[in-house]
């Protein structure tokens, strides 16, 4: 099977506001979504996306991260976060808005990859921006609602 873009959804729509399910089966359908959800995100030059934005509710979501290029999260859990600092986000389902909200600087997450396998990560910059973005989103949560 090949790559193939699959369509952003985008706000308002209740299905952003879903908190997504834990991921159990980590076979060719997870495999095809994860690798659809990179091409997605390249075609509209995301940094991060999850699944719900192509409108499948699995704890799944990419990140770009300033140092180990894209990493696929499945089920990922925040373990540790520290810092603080306000930096300007927008998101591929809230098209033409941006705000700046207040993130940690370091956040280290444990998750599984697309086989299943357990690993912790830290991300720091840009990347701890965008992984705390992607978790927000598998609990329903948009960078609109932190808008102070
Ligand atoms: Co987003």
């Amino acid at each position: 099977m090949g790559m193939a873009k699959r369509t952003i959804i985008k706000e308002p729509n209740e299905v952003l506001r879903k908190r997504s399910k834990e991921v159990t089966e980590f076979g060719a359908r997870l495999h095809q979504l994860l690798d659809d959800m990179r091409d997605t995100m390249y075609a509209t030059a995301g940094v991060g996306i999850a699944a719900v934005q192509v409108g499948i509710l699995f704890r799944a979501c990419l990140v770009t991260t300033d140092d180990k290029g894209i990493i696929e999260l499945v089920n990922p859990v925040l373990i540790k976060a520290m810092g603080k600092k306000s930096g300007e986000e927008g998101c591929l389902s809230v098209p033409n808005h941006h705000g700046m909200i207040i993130r940690p600087t370091k956040v280290t997450v444990r998750a599984q990859d697309r086989n299943g396998e357990y690993f912790e990560h830290t991300f720091e910059g840009r990347g701890a921006v965008c992984v705390c973005h992607e978790l927000d989103h598998l609990d329903g949560v948009l960078f609109i609602d932190r808008l102070p």
